[in-house]
């Protein structure tokens, strides 16, 4: 009787034990990365070999290593959109294009931004000013006919075509806020910070994790997420050295 109590007990730690790990899991797990809804997206993220393009992610993937083949340069479509409805695009333009798509695509922390109303895309993800102003600056003299990529073109069966004149880029949006906040509809928003934002590139994988922790925190001034953002910045930099650029 007696042993058999005991067994009682270790049965139910055992429970208990295996309860408190399953919540652990699942709250560290809600913080994982997984990837959108769209056509070409992995279920869930994992590593690339063979990528031709968006390197960056290539440990953390939300897009087979095929897809990548579609932005080796030239690009001039990609799916159904063309790139180059107003002509070739300047390689630097190009360039930033193709880190908007890698993002969108292949990026494992897009999806923490995913647009709850059409899971193949996200909403509002906070990129850096100064990406959105070097962003302006790569295409000021390449041109497009559309404000609005998502919006100000006429679809048919062979994709986009211009029903405005095409105009450089310089002249479509004001600066580079406006190309952020307007050129792929609400899917990006440009941020103020210098830090807690995004920029398309290997320091997302610091930015990231600080935005979602202290977006759960939120009685923090903002004055004082931009220092602890800054504060993570600087450590993390000292181990790891400034990577690209
Ligand atoms: C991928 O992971 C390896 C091993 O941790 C690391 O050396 C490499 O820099 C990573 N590559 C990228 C693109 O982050
Ligand atoms: C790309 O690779 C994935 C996984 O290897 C495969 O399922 C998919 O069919 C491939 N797509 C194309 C267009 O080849
Ligand atoms: C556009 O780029 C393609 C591929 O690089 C090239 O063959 C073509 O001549 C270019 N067109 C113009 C107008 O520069
Ligand atoms: C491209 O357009 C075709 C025909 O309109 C459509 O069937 C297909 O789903 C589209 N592909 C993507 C990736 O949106
Ligand atoms: C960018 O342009 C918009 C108008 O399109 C304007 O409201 C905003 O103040 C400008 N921002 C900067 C930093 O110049």
């Amino acid at each position: 009787m007696q042993w058999h109590c005991w067994v009682q007990l270790f049965r139910m730690r055992l429970c208990v034990t295996v309860l408190g790990v399953l919540v652990l899991l699942s709250g560290s797990l809600a913080l994982e990365d997984s990837c959108l809804g769209g056509a070409h997206h992995k279920n869930a993220p994992g590593p690339e070999r063979n990528m031709r393009e968006c390197f960056t992610y290539s440990n953390s993937s939300c897009c087979h290593a095929n897809f990548t083949e579609k932005l080796v340069s030239p690009v001039t479509k990609v799916d159904n959109t063309s790139w180059i409805t107003c002509g070739n695009l300047s390689d630097r333009c190009e360039a930033f294009m193709k880190k908007i798509e890698c993002f969108y695509q292949c990026s494992p922390h897009a999806a923490h931004w995913v647009n709850k109303d059409y899971p193949a895309g996200f909403l509002n993800v906070p990129v850096c000013v100064s990406f959105c102003d070097g962003w302006l600056e790569a295409c000021k003299d390449d041109l497009t006919c559309a404000k609005n990529w998502l919006t100000d073109f006429k679809l048919d069966i062979d994709g986009n075509h211009c029903q405005h004149d095409c105009v450089p880029f310089s002249k479509m949006y004001s600066n580079g806020t406006d190309l952020c906040n307007s050129m792929w509809g609400p899917s990006f928003t440009a941020s103020s910070s210098n830090c807690a934002c995004l920029q398309m590139d290997a320091q997302d994988s610091v930015a990231v994790p600080h935005m979602l922790h202290s977006d759960s925190k939120s009685s923090s001034s903002a004055a004082s997420q931009e220092k602890a953002c800054q504060h993570v910045w600087l450590s993390k930099e000292k181990f790891t050295g400034k990577q690209e650029q």
